[in-house]
């Protein structure tokens, strides 16, 4: 039987991390659903019409090595409110999620949009300064060079950007299971979903 786990949240809350985590651990394949708008958004960068970019998306796209950047997350965010690009997204995310053996998918409407049918929906979240701070040591130690108070401002950027949009706005499904990582280790917040997802089988 698939099953899917729709787990979604603001700009790193620790979405990524937990939802490779469960599906390492339950054997499922992961979507990271953000690294199609940050790839729509890269194309856009290079002058493609959002709605071209979205509707010729491949594959390989997905595998450019430069999609971490913040101007690409912003790029995200910015395609993110077109209704047509989303449109374009939806067939490639919902085909995934019904793959047998089960999958997990992370992003900002799993749970409300793109699989509201989810056996198991999870909202992940964590104060806008952790996540700034997260995020900001993420970019270090990859060598980026930024400060805490632009990270800072570019998450509440984004968030405001994605819960205030009109078409699939970032918020919890009413049935989803909300893990506050704030004060939580990253194997407390792993543990904390996969025992959610127990519990619910
Ligand atoms: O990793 P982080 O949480 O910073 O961002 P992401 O998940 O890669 O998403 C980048 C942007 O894509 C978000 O700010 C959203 O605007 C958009 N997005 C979306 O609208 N719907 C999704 N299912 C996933 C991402």
């Amino acid at each position: 039987m698939a099953c899917t786990i729709a787990i979604d949240g603001p700009a790193a809350a620790g979405k990524g991390t937990i939802s490779k985590a469960v599906a390492a651990h339950f054997g499922f394949a992961h979507l990271d659903t953000g690294l199609l708008y940050r790839a729509v958004g890269r194309r856009v960068l290079d002058g493609v019409p959002p709605v071209e970019a979205a509707r010729a998306l491949r594959a390989e796209d997905l595998a450019a090595d430069d999609l971490r950047t913040q101007e690409v997350a912003q790029a995200a965010s910015e395609v993110a409110v077109i209704p047509e690009v989303r449109a374009a997204l939806v067939d490639f995310q919902r085909a995934f999620a019904r793959r047998s053996g089960g999958a997990v998918l992370d992003g900002r409407d799993i749970g409300t949009i793109i699989c509201p049918e989810a056996e198991v929906k999870l909202f992940v979240t964590a104060s806008a300064e952790v996540r700034a701070q997260r995020r900001f040591a993420e970019l270090t130690e990859k060598g980026t060079e930024t400060d805490y108070a632009t990270v800072l401002a570019d998450v509440r950027d984004r968030d405001a950007r994605d819960m205030g949009r009109a078409d699939a706005p970032l918020k919890p499904a009413a049935d989803a299971v909300q893990i506050d990582t704030s004060e939580l280790s990253i194997d407390e917040a792993v543990a904390e979903a996969i025992a959610v997802v127990n519990s619910a089988k």
